[in-house]
């Protein structure tokens, strides 16, 4: 008799009354755009961008309308241009390069080692060949590098890093949050995120005139000086002309559902790492199964769980895939040789110029992925494990 999972693994944080609450309190209002011309003070985005930049310990926060958003923002106002090369780890998701080919910028992809961070040697051998002068380091699936190294190597190239922090809100790399490392930080607020509001993204940084640009990009209009977690006027004054708008607004009513979130983030991430944990247990003594390494120095966010299904063929590992799934437990592969659902990789993207990565391509030729909703009981993550394993020994020979 195997074991089934009942329990729909998509199913995503719902928020909490309060959000609902402040939601239906803005809804009354009709004032659901952050802006007034009456001026915004009050304002559910205003509010919630001083509160982001406080929990980040940053001067600035832009909220936007989605991650995508915040990255692209963020690179466009640190002053990335058409043709500027833009190093990216290569362990990312479709919207990261897709934020750089919207600025026309060059990505140029970074290997990754075992531990699905950034691999420093390719770093520095790319930053020299290509003369790039911007890092967007992706924290992809809450996998946090050694960042006290990738910002030696950063000041050392006199490189800019952006940190895609979409996985991981609340992590730190020796007792530093993620976001804080860049000159830039870029967040989403995605329903599978450590807060859900559908979609959404928030920038942080301490450089002001990033922060004015990304705000006048964000879609301001003139009425800019709604904003709290802004700097001066002087600022503003110097890129007023200058600045695009891209209209990637943050809605009142996003920013509405988030605030009460934010409180809650510290308890979900650390219920996220217990069943995370307890999965892993289970999986790591599988002899196919390999988890990556996480350091002492990594706090890690997990709302997925990632590991390598070794010593299998392509098609064995897609049966154990198309075992596990009917069992009630999706794996996601990031090995296939087509994308597919949110899973993809460099080849994948064929937009882009061609890539040199073949220690990531060996690397993820054996990544599966599962989605840790955070609804799932100890006894359910326990069957999610079961289920894997057996579908696991059903492929051995
Ligand atoms: C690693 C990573 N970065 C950026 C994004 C983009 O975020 P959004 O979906 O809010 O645009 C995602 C989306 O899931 C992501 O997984």
């Amino acid at each position: 008799m195997r074991t089934k999972l009942e329990f729909d693994l998509a199913t995503p944080q719902a928020p909490p009354k309060a959000s609902v609450q402040a939601a239906m309190r803005l809804l009354e209002t009709g004032f659901l755009f952050r802006y007034a011309e009456m001026g915004g003070a009050g304002n559910e985005a205003a509010l919630l961008e001083v509160e982001f930049a406080a929990i980040l310990k940053r001067k600035y926060c832009i909220a936007v309308n989605s991650g995508g958003s915040a990255i692209f923002l963020a690179l466009k106002a640190a002053g990335v241009g058409p043709g500027d090369k833009v190093l990216l780890n290569a362990f990312t998701l479709a919207p990261v390069p897709g934020a750089i080919e919207h600025l026309n910028a060059e990505p140029v992809l970074v290997e990754i080692d075992e531990r699905l961070t950034i691999d420093l040697d390719d770093l520095r051998a790319k930053a020299k060949d290509s003369g790039a002068k911007y890092l967007l380091l992706s924290h992809m699936r809450g996998h946090v590098a050694d960042m006290m190294a990738v910002s030696a190597l950063c000041a050392e190239l006199d490189i800019k890093m952006i940190e895609d922090c979409a996985h991981t809100m609340g992590a730190t790399w020796s007792g530093v949050q993620t976001g804080q490392f860049g000159i830039a930080g870029a967040f989403s607020s995605q329903s599978y995120k450590q807060f859900n509001t559908g979609e959404g993204g928030l920038i942080v940084t301490d450089d002001e005139d990033l922060a004015a640009r990304a705000i006048l990009m964000s879609g301001s209009y003139m009425l800019y000086a709604q904003h709290s977690a802004a700097p001066d006027e002087a600022v503003f004054a110097r890129w007023k002309g200058h600045s695009a708008n891209h209209s990637m607004r943050m809605s009142a009513l996003t920013a509405a559902i988030l605030r009460p979130q934010l409180p809650l983030i510290p308890a979900r991430n650390a219920r996220w790492r217990i069943l995370h944990d307890r999965i892993a247990a289970r999986l790591r003594n599988h002899q196919l199964i390999h988890l990556p390494v996480r350091p002492p120095e990594e706090d890690y966010t997990p709302t997925s769980l990632q590991f390598f299904m070794q010593g299998l063929s392509q098609p064995q590992i897609k049966a154990v895939i198309a075992d596990s799934t009917a069992h009630g437990v999706p794996i996601k592969f990031f090995g296939g040789d087509a994308p597919e659902g949110f899973t993809s990789r460099a080849p994948h993207w064929e937009y882009l110029s061609p890539q040199n990565l073949p220690r990531s391509e060996a690397i993820l030729s054996t990544l599966c992925d599962i989605r840790l909703p955070l609804g799932l009981s100890d006894a359910q993550a326990d069957t999610l494990a079961t289920v894997v394993l057996e579908s696991l020994n059903e492929a051995l020979p």
